[in-house]
């Protein structure tokens, strides 16, 4: 079922696991039981008249941390407590709206790189009302992301740059880290948008990578962008969906040294960079892939940390996330988690990961959910498309 058909009495179930599970952590200062009840029944009848309830301030603030702590994916959120959640709901009702979220996420870019001093941040737009299209969605898939041409670039973004290419966009140059401009989409239905591009603010501040021993590295020239910001997922907090709520963490190194730059399907370096250390690519058994993928893996901590700019490694992270699981254990509220996500790339079983296993049930009411790209939607086949 599509979050689109959700009906109310799921809503106010939602609402009611949500009120649960935070009085499950008092240390996030929860709602008496008392106070719950009276919030259900003033929800119950938000929605029995407007199909829709609105969050209080603290609700939208510990339901954007909870969703963090439920996705199952991420390495990193044991950091839950600690993200800044930012009020845009009432954005897109102002004439100058587009002008407005290009100066909320300039705010939030600025303000979640701190200088290098990665700050996680959540920028959360209007919700959704069921019924109705949704106020307001970005067609990419993070703030800040390399364009994929067909001789240059990053091949995971290949399908949005042919689709701003159709729409308009005139790159400036078409290399292997061009950015990518930002395209909303305002009151639009799947299949029915309008494709409107905006110029994506001069803010990315990026990395050149070199290697602590090796000078011939950065003649590879290759470089990445200090901020993953995600900004294609909906955030759903007690039921209540929120289509456009860009967040943003800092890397752990492997996303960018054992995928983004070595991946075959997407940057695809390895060979370059076993040349570059004189490595014996004729023979699989030389291991020259393995030995390449820790000198880059290297080389992208070593030019973060030479930077000033926060990045995670897996050993780490991966300590201090068991850590959180242990913690959350003696709670008795055990952390689900994807075992294949939570191991890195890059030497799992050297990390704690690898060596348990997790429960990967996906909390419904509050967590972040993938949802289809507007771009990437045609017209419905039948019917008008008030019956999604
Ligand atoms: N893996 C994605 C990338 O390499 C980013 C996903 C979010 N990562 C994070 N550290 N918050 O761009």
């Amino acid at each position: 079922m599509s979050a689109h058909e959700m009906d109310s009495n799921d809503l106010v179930t939602e609402a009611a696991e949500f009120l649960e599970t935070w009085r499950a952590h008092p240390e996030a200062d929860p709602p008496s039981e008392e106070a719950c009840k009276l919030r259900l029944k003033e929800i119950s009848d938000e929605v029995q008249t407007t199909g829709l309830y609105t969050h209080t301030a603290r609700e939208l603030e510990f339901g954007a941390r909870l969703a963090w702590k439920h996705s199952n994916r991420c390495i990193g959120r044991h950091l839950w407590r600690s993200l800044e959640v930012r009020d845009c709901r009432t954005l897109h009702n102002a004439p100058d709206r587009e002008e407005r979220a290009i100066e909320a996420l300039t705010d939030h870019l600025t303000n979640a790189y701190r200088d290098g001093k990665i700050k996680s941040i959540i920028s959360i737009f209007a919700p959704r009302t069921p019924g109705q299209p949704d106020p307001v969605r970005m067609a990419n898939h993070q703030l800040i992301r390399y364009a994929g041409f067909a001789a240059a670039g990053d091949p995971d973004s290949r399908a949005i740059t042919s689709h701003f290419l159709q729409v308009g966009w005139k790159p400036e140059q078409q290399g292997d880290f061009t950015l990518l401009p930002w395209q909303f989409y305002w009151d639009e239905w799947p299949g029915y948008a309008h494709d409107v591009l905006a110029t994506q603010p001069e803010l990315a501040q990026e990395v050149r990578l070199e290697h602590p021993e090796n000078a011939a590295f950065s003649e590879l020239q290759l470089q990445w962008y200090a901020l993953p910001v995600l900004a294609d997922m909906a955030l759903k907090i007690g039921g209540v969906v929120y289509p456009f709520a860009p967040f943003n963490g800092f890397y752990m190194g492997t996303e960018i040294g054992a995928r983004n730059l070595a991946d075959a399907n997407r940057y695809d370096r390895l060979p370059a960079i076993a040349q570059c250390f004189g490595l014996d690519t004729s023979t699989e058994r030389s291991l020259w892939r393995d030995r390449a993928l820790v000198e880059l893996n290297r080389a992208v901590l070593y030019s973060f940390d030479k930077a000033g700019i926060s990045v995670g490694d897996h050993h780490n992270l991966g300590a201090q996330f068991e850590a959180f699981c242990t913690h959350e254990s003696g709670k008795e509220r055990e952390v689900t988690g994807d075992w294949s996500w939570l191991n890195p790339p890059l030497s799992g079983p050297q990390t704690p990961q690898f060596h348990r296993e997790y429960d990967n049930t996906v909390c419904q009411h509050t967590n972040f959910f993938y949802q289809a790209p507007l771009w990437q939607q045609t017209k419905p086949s039948t019917g008008c498309p008030f019956h999604l």
